[in-house]
């Protein structure tokens, strides 16, 4: 199994890293306050806690916190991170009147030009840290999506297989480029909370069985799709 570092145990590190090493990852919190990190550990006694470079350093796979933070006001020395994947699950902030941010560019494309030699990977945006408590076996039913999106494949097969191991439905949107709208999804889903006043809450993708006999017409083919239909060969 692959060791999985925390830079930064906030709220989504340590319930990332907690449910990772319930499942027998191995991992290491790390925090610039090492009293977070330990926190964090005390709830699960295989783990292991310290500074965020000695996560950085632990990890083959790396969990980082620390929205809108530079990776190297976070890290001394940010050559650790040279071909490791990173996670990363920013948002944007929502106003009191459900004003979303404007997003012009994601933070998961910020992130990958800051470290240019690791493998970033936007996942788990749209997974509220309360979600982490249910047991995979529940997680699993309800079929809570991960979206991801990296320009590394190999990077997000491997953050399908944590996913998966924690319950929910990987869902592979693409490139870095798509991350943008995982950030949309991501206010979406903040304002939905709010609105909503509850954070048990998730999305997932349905697929539907195919209906090969069509009762409605079927799809026709469309001035209003531009020159790219949008599904292929329709
Ligand atoms: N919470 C959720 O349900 C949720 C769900 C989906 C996505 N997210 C996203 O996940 C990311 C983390 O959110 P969170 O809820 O875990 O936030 P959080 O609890 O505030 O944790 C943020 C972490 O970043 C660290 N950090 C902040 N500034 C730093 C700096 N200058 N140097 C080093 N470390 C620094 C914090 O350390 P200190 O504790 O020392 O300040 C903390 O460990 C955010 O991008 C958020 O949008 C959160």
């Amino acid at each position: 199994m692959r060791k999985i570092g925390i830079i930064g145990t906030g709220n989504m590190g340590r319930v990332i890293g907690l449910a990772l090493a319930h499942k027998g990852y191995e991992v290491f919190f790390g925090a610039r306050d090492v009293s977070k990190a330990q926190f964090a550990s005390q709830f699960n006694n295989s783990s292991k806690f310290g500074t965020n470079q000695q996560a950085a350093e632990f990890g083959d796979i790396i969990y980082y916190s620390p929205r809108d933070i530079h990776p190297k006001e976070v890290l001394e020395d940010l050559s650790v991170l040279d071909g490791k994947i990173v996670i990363e699950s920013g948002n944007w902030n929502i106003s009191d009147e459900l004003d979303a941010e404007k997003i012009s560019v994601s933070k998961t494309e910020i992130l990958q030009q800051q470290l240019p030699n690791s493998k970033v990977v936007k996942a788990f945006n749209t997974v509220l840290q309360e979600i982490f408590e249910h047991s995979i076996k529940d997680l699993k039913s309800y079929h809570i999506a991960c979206f991801m999106a990296s320009d590394f494949s190999d990077a997000k097969a491997e953050v399908s297989v944590l996913a998966s191991d924690l319950g929910f439905t990987p869902i592979d949107c693409g490139e870095t480029k798509q991350a943008i709208l995982l950030e949309q999804a991501g206010s979406l889903m903040r304002i939905l909370i709010r609105i909503k006043n509850n954070p048990w809450l998730s999305f997932s993708l349905t697929q539907l069985p195919e209906i090969k006999d069509l009762q409605l017409g079927g799809r026709m083919a469309s001035n209003l799709h531009g020159k790219t239909d949008f599904l292929k060969n329709n």
